[in-house]
């Protein structure tokens, strides 16, 4: 059997990672974490209990009432995410978390929290995680590193249909406004900025379909399989 690693797959908002990493994880048998669930599901708990992020007080003992953990739906046929023991795999997908998300995911102690289990989610490797940090705070070693982008018109036409289909009245200025925001907030923050990894692999895809980029990492995974065994009888 073919050695395990660890693949990541940062970049900016909406270039479609999420997509990219589940059928890699599927077409390798390996399993799909999406980190930036877990910020969603934090900025939800925050808004719900009308925690104020500014108090580090209040962030703390928020954060100690939150279990976060991914379970797997035989229907959706997708790993969700769940907060406390409530599926909010859907909720965390509406504009208002999408609005205050990356105000949550810049608080030190936030990411403290959420690193450390991803961390620990990829002990055994075989993973296949997407997020901003990846590449470079959680999996520094990680054996293969992908760093995703795409054409802001492009992303945010990505984004507006997706949104449009749960709610028709989410506008395209807003879907635009948000992106922009968000790409901002994440690539500006002190703590593991959004920023591609050295040794990560650039993959635009603007101009190419999802088969085409799916052939394109398989075949980087291929690669480097074929490197790590090399190395290994050596
Ligand atoms: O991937 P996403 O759009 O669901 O992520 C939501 C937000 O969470 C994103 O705007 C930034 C933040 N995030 C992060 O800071 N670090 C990650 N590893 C994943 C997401």
């Amino acid at each position: 059997m073919a050695q395990k690693i660890i693949i990541t797959i940062d970049g900016w908002s909406s270039c479609g990672k999420s997509t990219l990493a589940k059928q890699l994880a599927k077409t390798l048998g390996y399993v799909y974490i999406d980190s930036g669930a877990m910020y969603r599901a934090i900025t939800l708990f925050f808004l719900r209990n009308h925690i104020d992020w500014t108090d580090k007080v209040q962030v703390k003992d928020a954060l100690g009432q939150i279990n976060l953990h991914f379970e797997y739906n035989e229907k959706s046929l997708q790993s969700e995410m769940i907060l406390n023991d409530e599926n909010v795999e859907y909720v965390i997908r509406d504009l208002v978390i999408a609005e205050k998300v990356s105000d949550v995911a810049a608080i030190p102690a936030v990411r403290k929290f959420a690193v450390k289990q991803q961390q620990q989610m990829g002990k055994h490797k075989g993973i296949v995680m997407d997020g901003r940090d990846i590449g470079t705070t959680v999996f520094p070693d990680a054996e293969l590193k992908i760093f995703m982008t795409a054409d802001i018109a492009v992303r945010v036409e990505r984004r507006f249909k997706e949104m449009f289909e749960k709610n028709p009245n989410v506008s395209i200025e807003e879907v635009k406004s948000n992106l922009e925001m968000r790409d901002y907030i994440d690539s500006n923050r002190e703590v593991s900025p959004l920023r591609q990894a050295e040794d990560a692999i650039l993959l635009d895809n603007t101009h190419i379909t999802m088969e085409q980029q799916l052939a394109f990492a398989i075949k980087l995974v291929k690669e480097k399989r074929a490197e790590l065994k090399l190395m290994q009888n050596a």
